[in-house]
């Protein structure tokens, strides 16, 4: 299955020299909102390389930048100043029109609020993408999408008919059904209770593992984090730290500490720490 963009055989020109592919390189990327008379610098010159098949988790705090990132990442928005190669290509170049294309096939949206239209049927709900799309045998791969997300008992049901882990699962099946490349998820575990979480999380994972598909992540949760393979750390608009995950757990093997255990080891860390964070 080719998910980027045809080449005409020619060899990738988004290789680096250890031969993986880039997905993602941007360099020097910065984002200013003007506020009236006042510049609101969200993200202060970011450089980022994600490679094919890198399952990679976005942290920090509020504020910092995370949301800004993944919209230009996504080629929603467009950044102040830097460049953005997306699998070797300028998108900063791109009419808008071609962005939109491109966000259609290849990108798959997850946001914390699932974003589902109310009055629509998780059926017609994936079939939506297609539809923009102009694909043929849009019911049989809405239906597809929706069985491979565990919810082939469920297409006739509205969100409110549905509980939010369910809902959730719609928007991975709507995200997934163009087959894309890349999947972006803005807190996409922010709005379920942990059962839900981790049934979210082991669907992301099985995605990444069998189809490869590069998945970037935002999370305020350090246990989700230690899902993915790699962790960036965002702080007033900068990356302050970039770890891979040593041993990422597998979603649902290892049961969540409880409250009071995280609790402990947060008391720990105040006590014994000093140390700089790893999240592995
Ligand atoms: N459209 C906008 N106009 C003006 N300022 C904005 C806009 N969007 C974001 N900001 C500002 O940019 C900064 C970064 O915001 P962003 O939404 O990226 O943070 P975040 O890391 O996603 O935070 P959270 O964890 O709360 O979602 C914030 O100071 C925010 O107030
Ligand atoms: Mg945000």
């Amino acid at each position: 299955m080719l998910k980027w963009f045809k080449r005409n055989g020619q060899a990738p020109a988004n290789q680096d020299n250890t031969g993986r592919r880039v997905v993602i390189d941007i360099q020097e990327i910065t984002k200013m909102y003007l506020m009236g008379d006042i510049e609101v610098h969200a993200l202060r010159g970011v450089d980022l390389k994600i490679y094919e098949g890198e399952f990679l988790s976005i942290m920090g705090p509020s504020g910092s930048g995370k949301s800004t990132l993944m919209n230009i990442l996504g080629a929603l928005d467009q950044p102040t100043s830097g460049s953005y190669f997306l699998d070797g290509v300028d998108v900063s170049k791109l009419p808008e029109k071609e962005l939109a294309r491109i966000r259609n096939k290849k990108i798959g949206f997850v946001f914390q609020n699932f974003n589902l239209l109310k009055r629509t049927t998780a059926l017609r709900q994936v079939e939506l993408p297609l539809i923009y799309g102009g694909t043929s045998n849009r019911v049989k791969r809405a239906r597809a999408a929706l069985e491979s997300v565990g919810l082939g008992k469920r297409l006739d049901h509205l969100p409110s008919e549905l509980s939010g882990g369910q809902q959730q699962r719609v928007a991975i099946a709507r995200a997934l059904v163009n087959e894309p490349a890349m999947i972006l998820a803005d807190e996409p575990t922010g709005n379920l209770d942990s059962r839900s979480g981790t049934e979210v999380m082991q669907i992301f994972q099985t995605l990444n593992r069998e189809q490869n598909i590069t998945t970037v992540f935002v999370t305020h949760d350090p246990w989700i984090a230690r899902h993915t393979n790699r962790v960036i750390m965002l702080r007033d608009g900068k990356v302050v730290a970039d770890r891979k995950v040593m041993n990422p757990l597998v979603a649902g093997e290892v049961e969540r500490p409880s409250e009071a255990e995280e609790l402990e080891s947060v008391f720990q860390e105040a006590y014994y720490g000093g140390d700089e964070e790893e999240y592995n």
